[in-house]
C-alpha cells in the first residue's frame, strides 16, 4: 500500500449522561442497550500511531510510560482490525499523551481508542466515517464508541450480531449548547473492578438487572428532548436518576460493586444543597468515585469552588462541550 505511514490525531473524552452497564457481547463489546453522552473539550488525548516496516508487535508509550498488560492488549485488538483492513502486518509504536492524568478514572479509554483508531486509520492510509471509526473504538473500549462525534452523542445498541451497527451516532452539535462539566476528583484510588469484569458481575448476580435495563430507553428519550429543548433542570434530572439507578444495579450484584468514596457522597450532597439554595447543577458518577456536575457557564465557577471545598477532593477540572475526534497531521 502507499500513503503515509505515521499520523497524529485527537480525540476528547465522554461523560454519559444516561448510562452504558450490560453487555450483549463481551467479546465485541456490544452493549445490552444503548447510552448517550457529552463530549468533554478539555479532557483530550492526542496520539501518534508510526507504523514501521518489518515491526514485529506493538508499543505502547502513554505520558512518556511504556504501557503493558490490559492498555497494551487493547491497543493491538485495535490495530489489529486496522491492519487486517489495510493488508498490513507491520507493528506500530503509539505514543499517547492526556490533557488530564492517565488512569485517573476520567475515560482515559474512551478517548485513547477513538484517538488510536483516528491515528491508526489515517496512518494506514484508511479513509473511515465517523461512524465506522467508532465501530472499531468500540471494540477497544465500549465507551470509546460515544468519543469520535462532538457534542452530545448517542451510542445505538444496534441489532446485528457483527456490531456494525452499533456505533457513536452525532445528535447534537458542539455548538447546541454551552453546557458545562466540573469534575471533582475524589481522590487516588485503584479502580476495584474493572467495568468489563464489573458489569458481568453485575449481569450474572444482581436482582435489579433487568429493572435497570428497562429504565434506559425512556431515560434515552427524555435526555435527548431535554438537550434538544437546552433545558438543564430536564437534562439534569434524568442523569442523575440514570446514574443512581446504574449504581443501584451495581450495588445489588454478589459480591456487590461500590465504586463511590466517602468524599463521593459527599460531593453528591453539595450539589444537592447547592442545588436547593438556587444553583442549576446536577451530578453523575461512573465506574469511579469522581463526581461530574452539570451546570451552565455563569455559575461554573461557584460550582467549581465548592466542589474544591469538599473535604477529600483533591482536584477540580472545568469543561465545555467538545469537537469531533480529528487528524491533526
Ligand atoms: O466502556 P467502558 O469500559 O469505559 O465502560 C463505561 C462504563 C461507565 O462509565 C460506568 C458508563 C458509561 O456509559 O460510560
Amino acid at each position: 500500500m502507499t500513503g503515509a505511514r505515521q499520523a497524529t490525531a485527537e480525540a476528547c473524552s465522554n461523560v454519559a449522561l444516561v448510562k452504558y452497564w450490560g453487555k450483549r457481547d463481551v467479546a465485541l463489546n456490544l452493549p445490552a442497550r444503548g447510552s448517550l453522552s457529552v463530549t468533554l473539550d478539555a479532557l483530550r488525548t492526542t496520539t501518534t500511531v508510526r507504523f514501521e516496516p518489518g515491526r514485529d508487535g506493538d508499543r505502547l508509550e502513554v505520558g512518556g510510560v511504556v504501557r503493558g498488560g490490559g492498555a497494551q492488549a487493547r491497543a493491538t485488538r485495535v490495530l489489529d482490525l486496522i491492519r487486517t483492513r489495510a493488508g498490513l502486518t507491520d507493528g506500530a509504536v503509539v505514543t499517547s499523551d492526556n490533557t488530564f492524568p492517565y488512569g485517573s478514572g476520567l475515560a482515559s479509554s474512551a478517548s485513547g481508542m477513538a484517538a488510536l483508531v483516528v491515528a491508526g486509520a489515517a496512518a494506514a492510509g484508511l479513509e473511515l466515517s465517523l461512524e465506522e471509526a467508532s465501530v472499531l473504538a468500540r471494540q477497544g473500549s465500549g465507551s470509546a464508541a460515544r468519543s469520535l462525534h462532538g457534542g452530545f452523542v448517542a451510542w445505538t445498541q444496534g441489532e446485528r450480531a457483527d456490531g456494525a451497527d452499533s456505533c457513536g451516532v452525532g445528535l447534537f452539535p458542539q455548538d447546541h449548547w454551552d453546557l458545562r462539566v466540573v469534575a471533582a476528583l475524589a481522590g487516588e484510588h485503584e479502580k476495584p473492578v474493572g467495568s468489563t469484569e464489573g458489569m458481568e458481575q453485575t449481569r450474572a448476580t444482581s436482582p435489579y438487572h433487568q429493572g435497570w435495563l428497562g429504565t434506559v430507553d425512556p431515560d434515552l428519550a427524555e435526555a435527548r428532548a431535554a438537550i434538544e429543548a437546552r433545558d438543564l433542570e430536564r437534562l439534569g434530572r434524568v442523569a442523575e436518576a440514570s446514574c443512581l439507578r446504574m449504581h443501584a444495579d451495581m450495588l445489588a450484584g454478589d459480591p456487590g460493586l461500590v465504586y463511590w468514596q466517602g468524599t463521593t457522597v459527599e460531593v453528591i450532597h453539595l450539589c444537592r444543597s447547592l442545588r436547593r439554595a438556587g444553583t442549576p447543577v446536577w451530578f453523575t458518577i461512573d465506574a469511579g468515585p469522581h463526581v461530574k456536575l452539570l451546570t451552565l457557564p455563569d455559575h461554573e465557577q461557584a460550582v467549581a469552588d465548592a466542589a474544591a471545598a469538599v473535604p477529600g477532593v483533591t482536584g477540580v477540572l472545568r469543561t465545555g462541550v467538545g469537537g469531533p475526534a480529528r487528524v491533526l497531521a
